[in-house]
């Protein structure tokens, strides 16, 4: 997810440069691994890019100084290509005449730039979006318009897009849209068009939402906009005034970051499936080596170790070999030079698992990491670097990134198992549908729990890691203390707690229903209130319930005990984005 800003103006100005710089600081919250601005003014078309945050860019690249009539602006979240100063974006042409920023993924951007090489093209970066410039400017070889040959330039490519392109002496910003957000702010003499609201909103509050695969341009008075099919829209219906103030316009409008991330889960679901379709052959290498593997260590902290629970549960199924390890407990850990290590962070940053695979690499380890962030210092140890594609998570709390990673996990698993594809594609919608199923039986359960002072958490088999991040969603962000038990282990001293109305969540994936009846049983015959979540299979008994139908339970359940820990912080007042005591990386020991 990057941060993209088109500013195009009657008068060439300085002032356009601080409006691109203040524009980018607002989108910072969408990437931040990079910046750069392209400007075009009677001279000619000038970029200003650098790896490193808005603020650091801005100051060494002296990016208020650039003059023009037309910006661009990108703050980047480093996807394919490592964050550095040549991967930054705006990404241009041969000839420096067009510039491009883009926010997305083109899936078939391998095979276009071996076209585009063939045909003499210079490439000097290692994204995908530099394609798209190096298109225009064939297209335009070849005699088309600008317009024309920035549509030609968009139907080749195959995936997501939110496009801002701009060429020397033209006074308009071109733009295309699908899957990735844009939206153009109209203002007077002037008009605006980025990834999201805030970017523009200072200036105007009239705004255009482009639809999927719509395209077109942005000149200082107008828009021109096409649907798929190339018809002209009529813009005047569709122009909306917004209300709202920057912070809320930064959650799109919801009340906090965690609300939105979680239901951003269905895109990151998706992003990260296309990504790791897109890169099968390093799945398959990795799927190699745990095959190879005398043991599988799966390493890793809070949320992420659930995650890798999961994941050693299934392979030990399988008959592999695997142990899951916290990652503050690595030295428990002798490993030997057969072993493969695993590592999963959604930072790439949590110095528990960094010390961890350090000491198990000097001990011959390989390593394969599963990270959020390219080139995060947990990737850069790594022999095999799979990369999530959920975009920044804001929120302390990890939501999108926790469903992300079971998604990536489940998909190494169908290759792994030869499965049929099928089932791990519809995970975005089954995620989608849960949601809109569920939010209002979360919220009733959230304002529940949140006036309890202790809660027991049970699962079984692959709903355990599920209980214990349902667990420690609510303790770290609605404060109420939960633990998660194996549902058979609580008639093994924790049902001495039970007493009337204790509140007990079974998590029920529809694999052990019979034994989780029981134990749901034995809870209500010592005064538990039960909350029941289960998939597939009907609970009897239970207080409250939440059942669900789903091909993927796990990631069904996700998104729904995070829901219920959301809403149990806002009952108490809480923001569930800051929980005290937290940070949202753990880079210290
Ligand atoms: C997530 O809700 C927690 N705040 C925390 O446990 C987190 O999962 C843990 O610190 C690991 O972070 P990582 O995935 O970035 O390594």
């Amino acid at each position: 997810m990057c941060g993209i800003i088109g500013i195009v103006s009657l008068k060439e100005s300085k002032k356009l440069a601080e409006m691109t710089v203040s524009a980018l600081k607002r989108l910072e919250y969408r990437g931040y691994d990079s910046v750069g601005v392209a400007s075009v003014s009677s001279s000619g078309l000038e970029i200003r890019k650098a790896k490193g945050k808005v603020e650091e860019v801005v100051l060494h690249k002296k990016i208020e100084e650039m003059e023009g009539y037309v910006f661009l602006g990108h703050t980047r979240w480093a996807t394919h290509g490592a964050p550095t100063d040549y991967n930054a974006h705006p990404h241009t042409d041969c000839n420096g005449n067009i510039a491009v920023v883009h926010n997305g993924t083109i899936k078939n951007y391998k095979e276009l730039r071996e076209e585009l090489e063939s045909l003499g093209h210079k490439f000097k970066s290692e994204t995908d979006t530099e394609v798209i410039p190096h298109l225009i400017e064939e297209f335009m070889k070849r005699g088309m318009d600008p317009f024309q040959a920035f549509k030609s330039a968009i139907k080749s490519l195959d995936g997501s897009y939110a496009v801002l392109a701009v060429i020397s002496g033209e006074r308009r910003i071109f733009f295309a849209k699908r899957d990735n957000p844009l939206i153009i702010g109209l203002g007077e003499g002037q008009n605006f068009i980025a990834s999201d609201i805030p970017a523009f909103l200072p200036y105007t509050k009239r705004i255009l939402v482009i639809r999927d695969d719509e395209l077109g341009f942005v000149t200082p008075e107008t828009v021109y906009l096409e649907d798929k099919d190339g018809n002209v829209v009529n813009i005047k219906e569709r122009i909306r005034i917004v209300d709202w103030d920057i912070e809320t316009a930064s959650k799109e409008g919801y009340p906090h970051f965690m609300i939105k991330e979680i239901h951003e889960s269905p895109r990151a679901v998706k992003d990260t499936i296309d990504s790791l379709m897109s890169d099968i052959d390093l799945i398959e290498k990795v799927i190699e080596e745990i095959k190879n593997a005398e043991r599988i260590i799966i390493i890793g902290a809070g949320t992420s170790y659930h995650a890798g629970l999961y994941f050693s549960i299934e392979l030990n199924r399988l008959g592999i070999n695997s142990i899951p390890l916290i990652a503050s407990e690595y030295y428990n850990v002798k490993n030997k030079k057969g072993d493969l290590v695993f590592a999963i962070s959604q930072s790439g940053e949590t110095i528990d698992v960094l010390q961890g695979i350090r000491m198990m690499k000097n001990n011959g380890a390989k390593i394969v990491s599963l990270t959020n962030v390219i080139e995060s210092a947990i990737a850069r140890e790594s022999d095999y670097k799979i990369y999530m594609r959920a975009g920044p998570e804001i929120g302390v709390a990890a939501t999108k990134t926790f469903t992300t990673q079971l998604a990536s996990i489940l998909f190494i698993l169908s290759i792994l198992k030869k499965d049929n594809l099928k089932k791990i594609e519809k995970a975005p919608d089954i995620v989608r549908d849960t949601i809109s199923q569920v939010e209002g039986l979360t919220k009733k359960i959230g304002e529940e729990l949140a006036k309890k002072s202790n809660i027991y958490y049970l699962g079984r088999g692959l709903s355990l890691p599920l209980a214990m991040e349902g667990a420690l969603k609510i303790k770290e962000i609605a404060y109420v203390h939960a633990e998660a038990y194996p549902a058979g282990e609580s008639k093994h001293g924790p049902i001495s707690l039970v007493e009337k109305g204790f509140p007990v969540v079974i998590i029920n994936d529809g694999e052990m229903t019979e034994l989780l009846q029981n134990n749901l049983m034995e809870m209500k015959a010592r005064g538990a209130r039960i909350y029941a979540i289960s998939v597939n299979k009907k609970m009897k008994d239970a207080d409250v319930g939440i059942e669900l139908q789903s091909e993927i339970p796990a990631l069904s359940i996700a998104p729904v005990i995070q829901l219920i820990a959301y809403y149990a912080a806002i009952t108490k007042g809480y923001d569930p984005d800051k929980p005290r005591n937290l940070a949202k990386t753990v880079t210290v020991e």
